[in-house]
């Protein structure tokens, strides 16, 4: 089966690349998802999966960079959806907790109605109803709070910082995903022909004050402050926590997200 990858060098992408094995593996050198190259490279490689694991994922900057941002969380999805459609390719994307607002009081179910909050969700939400007018087969992987031993993240910024006092926001609740955590499912459900629109976090749930003390510990100088008290560019939702109920059918029981750390802190 010839699958193509994009954004290799990601958090995502370059766990995918090792566990895909024989992969068209492209990065932004290769396949720039803001330019108009992307039909052609796809015609030619003729893929049976394109797995895009490539987006612009800066939440802040992309307040400032709007349009560079919908290009390619918006647009580009849709014209892979295009190119997947006239092949009969199956298109492996992901999205994003941000598509949601934050109102609601519990998990975020697969059929709950997005509003995103800001540019970097407005963007991914474009790409999903893209991909899903396009007709191609499709498997939307909706993720959130992203994290690697490698790349830009909350858990090497922790890293960095440890031993330092810290103030860390407590009152956004979510689940931490780690990117292998991400690429392995991903291929299970790749290999279960699973389609349409899934939540693929671990279980359980968290507020970035939480993972702080899981990744830092007990004796870390971490004091909980409100997202009031750390304005952003960009605005985020209280309550992102997705629900891995309809993932869970399909994979069996998911791990809860501490047990999902202690897994990359091992792989250190
Ligand atoms: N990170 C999160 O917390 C988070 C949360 C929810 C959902 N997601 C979604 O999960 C997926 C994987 O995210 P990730 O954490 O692995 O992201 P990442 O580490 O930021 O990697 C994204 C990759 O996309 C590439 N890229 C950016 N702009 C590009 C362009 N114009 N053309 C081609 N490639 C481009 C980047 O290339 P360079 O290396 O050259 O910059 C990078 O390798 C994304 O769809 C993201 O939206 C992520």
């Amino acid at each position: 089966m010839r699958v193509l990858l994009t954004g290799r060098n990601g958090q995502v992408g370059w766990e995918l690349e090792r566990l895909l094995g024989d992969v068209i593996a492209t990065d932004r050198s290769s396949l720039d998802l803001s330019g108009d190259g992307i039909a052609g490279l796809i015609r030619e490689a003729k893929p049976a999966v394109i797995v895009n694991a490539a987006a612009y994922t800066a939440v802040d900057k992309a307040e400032a960079e709007k349009d560079l941002a919908m290009r390619v969380n918006g647009v580009a999805p849709g014209v892979l959806a295009e190119e997947a459609k006239r092949l009969g390719a199956l298109l492996v994307h992901y999205s994003t907790d941000y598509v949601f607002d934050g109102e609601k009081p519990g998990a975020y179910g697969e059929d709950d109605a997005p509003r995103p909050l800001n540019a970097y969700g407005a963007s991914n939400l474009e790409g999903e109803k893209r991909i899903r007018g396009s007709g191609c087969r499709h498997l939307i992987l909706r993720t959130s709070w992203v994290y690697a031993l490698r790349g830009h993240n909350f858990y090497l910024t922790m890293k960095k910082n440890a031993g330092r006092p810290l103030r860390v926001v407590d009152d956004q609740h979510g689940v931490p995903t780690s990117s292998r955590f991400l690429a392995n499912h991903t291929v299970a459900l790749i290999g279960k022909r699973a389609e349409g629109v899934l939540n693929l976090v671990p279980s359980g749930e968290t507020t970035w004050y939480g993972f702080a003390r899981e990744i830092l510990g007990p004796e870390a100088d971490l004091t909980p402050i409100a997202s009031a008290e750390y304005p952003t560019p960009a605005r985020r939702p209280r309550n992102s926590r997705l629900d891995n109920a309809r993932a869970r059918r399909l994979l069996g029981p998911l791990p809860d997200w501490r047990e999902v750390l202690d897994d990359v802190r091992k792989s250190a």
